[in-house]
């Protein structure tokens, strides 16, 4: 197991608190709910991406790489975490946007400009055109005299995926401690590499939950696909000796609604609840439809009072304020 030999830069605040939900668990009248804080890892204002980050920014440097390039859309909370890293290391940090520039510089899009990114957008909305422009932006970085260091959108490699290889360790320790057994753990799906990570940690440390993951994006046959792949190539490059079956794999694609980044009522309903029962807030483009799920899951009685559930909060907070129309309360 070549986990603990794995280059890493320790960005993260770790461990991320585990957070029981007594006023949410009440307010479903369902499960027993515990939030794992990934949103409060703290760095460049935390989530799951630096997580993922610790290992693939070790490998940028050991590659002595001076660029960081990655993409995605503007509210993009990967592309605000690489270029926070980026800042931290000295290194340039490159974002490729896909459509054009929004009429307000809010949410991660304000964040990346802080964090002194060169920020280039594609003006076309196809954003399965993005990663040949983010290779073609390298390219001419090259071709400048620097070396950049591409991470995929979303860092969905079996590099970045480890960072959840490494959380589900932490995690089951705090179980062990609190001597607490789950039955589920729920996460937002996007770019697939924090799932893949979390079922890799389950094959290996049986812990004795599913993990099941709400896609807010790619539709679940792409996921399962994907996960199957990125699962495999993990295992791999951490040298262990197990498989995950597609019958351990677990998506849902009910809760996207008209598409990715558009809140649905659902969302917004969750994102309020848990702010005003617990005092945290959600996403509206991941953790805000991931919660949706989990709740319409516990109204149809699919995750019953007898279940323990594990939220993964995987953070996105920032983007809040890009969605304010969405968000705010009808005066
Ligand atoms: C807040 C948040 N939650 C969940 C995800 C999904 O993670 P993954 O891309 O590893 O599937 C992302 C991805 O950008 C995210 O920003």
């Amino acid at each position: 197991m070549k986990l603990a030999s794995l280059p890493r830069v320790p960005l993260a605040t770790l461990p991320t608190p585990l957070h029981y939900a007594e006023r949410l668990s009440v307010a479903l009248g369902g499960p027993q709910i515990w939030f794992k804080r990934d949103d409060l890892t703290g760095f460049g204002m935390g989530g799951n991406k630096i997580r993922k980050l610790e290992f693939l920014a070790a490998d940028a440097l050991a590659q002595d790489a001076d660029t960081l390039v990655t993409g995605a859309g503007p509210q993009s909370n990967h592309v605000r975490a690489t270029m926070a890293v980026a800042a931290q290391l000295g290194l340039k940090g490159v974002a490729v946007l896909h459509g054009s520039r929004p009429p307000e510089t809010q949410g991660n899009l304000l964040l990346d400009e802080l964090f002194g990114a060169e920020i280039i957008f594609t003006n076309n909305p196809d954003r399965a055109q993005l990663d040949a422009r983010i290779e073609a932006e390298a390219e001419r970085l090259r071709q400048e005299g620097r070396r950049p260091y591409v991470i995929g959108r979303g860092g969905a490699s079996s590099l970045g995926s480890t960072g959840y290889v490494a959380a589900s360790l932490e995690l089951l320790t705090q179980l062990v401690a609190q001597n607490l057994q789950l039955d589920y753990l729920i996460c937002a799906t996007g770019s697939c590499g924090t799932q893949t990570g979390l079922l890799v940690g389950a094959a290996w440390l049986q812990p004795g939950y599913q993990v099941l993951g709400v896609t807010v994006s790619r539709p679940r046959q792409e996921c399962l696909t994907r996960i199957e792949k990125l699962a495999q190539e993990t295992i791999t490059l951490l040298g262990l000796n197990l498989i995950v079956s597609p019958a351990e794999i677990k998506v849902n694609d009910d809760y996207i609604g008209p598409g990715y980044g558009i809140p649905t009522p659902a969302c917004v309903e969750a994102i309020r609840l848990v702010a005003q029962t617990e005092g945290i807030m959600l996403d509206p483009v991941y953790s805000g439809k991931a919660m949706a799920g989990l709740i319409d899951l516990i109204r149809r009685g699919e995750i019953n009072q007898q279940h323990k559930v594990l939220f993964l909060h995987t953070g996105g907070a920032p983007s809040l304020f890009a969605y304010q129309p969405a968000l705010s309360r009808p005066q």
